[in-house]
């Protein structure tokens, strides 16, 4: 019996996250199989309308990752995402989609490790979640 294996869209900062994707590779770890990387400039150029498409194209989960409040290369990009997050939870629900299934984390280049461990964690908890069903 084959295990359900999630699509997850990953939209990763540049200046952060997308460095710790590259240290992740450089040192031979790998992401879960389902894991697609969009990279951004910034954790806040990435709109709701992003995401929304993001699950309608057939994501189970989306995740985005930006620098440490504070860290941000543009000031203000990933407090700007923080505030959309908090807007599309609660959107995410109205649709019927499982508000688990978004995911926004605060990655720093030098953290490759726990880059791996976050989309694990996702992956398994879509995992348990299933695939997500569309109308
Ligand atoms: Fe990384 Fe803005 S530059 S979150």
């Amino acid at each position: 019996m084959s295990v359900f294996q999630p699509d997850i869209i990953a939209f990763l900062c540049n200046w952060c996250s997308y460095e710790a994707a590259d240290a992740a590779g450089r040192s031979q770890k790998s992401c879960p199989a389902g894991v697609k990387i969009i990279r951004v400039m910034c954790s806040g150029r990435v709109d709701s309308c992003h995401v929304l498409h993001a699950f309608q194209k057939g994501a189970d989960g989306v995740i985005i990752m930006g620098c440490h409040p504070g860290e941000c290369h543009y000031k203000t990009g990933n407090i700007q995402v923080l505030k959309r997050y908090a807007l599309l939870t609660p959107t995410m629900k109205a649709f019927g989609v499982d508000q688990n299934r978004l995911k926004l984390a605060w990655i720093a280049a030098g953290e490759p490790g726990r880059f791996i461990r976050i989309l694990e964690d996702m992956a398994e908890t879509l995992r348990r979640m299933g695939p997500l069903k569309r109308p």
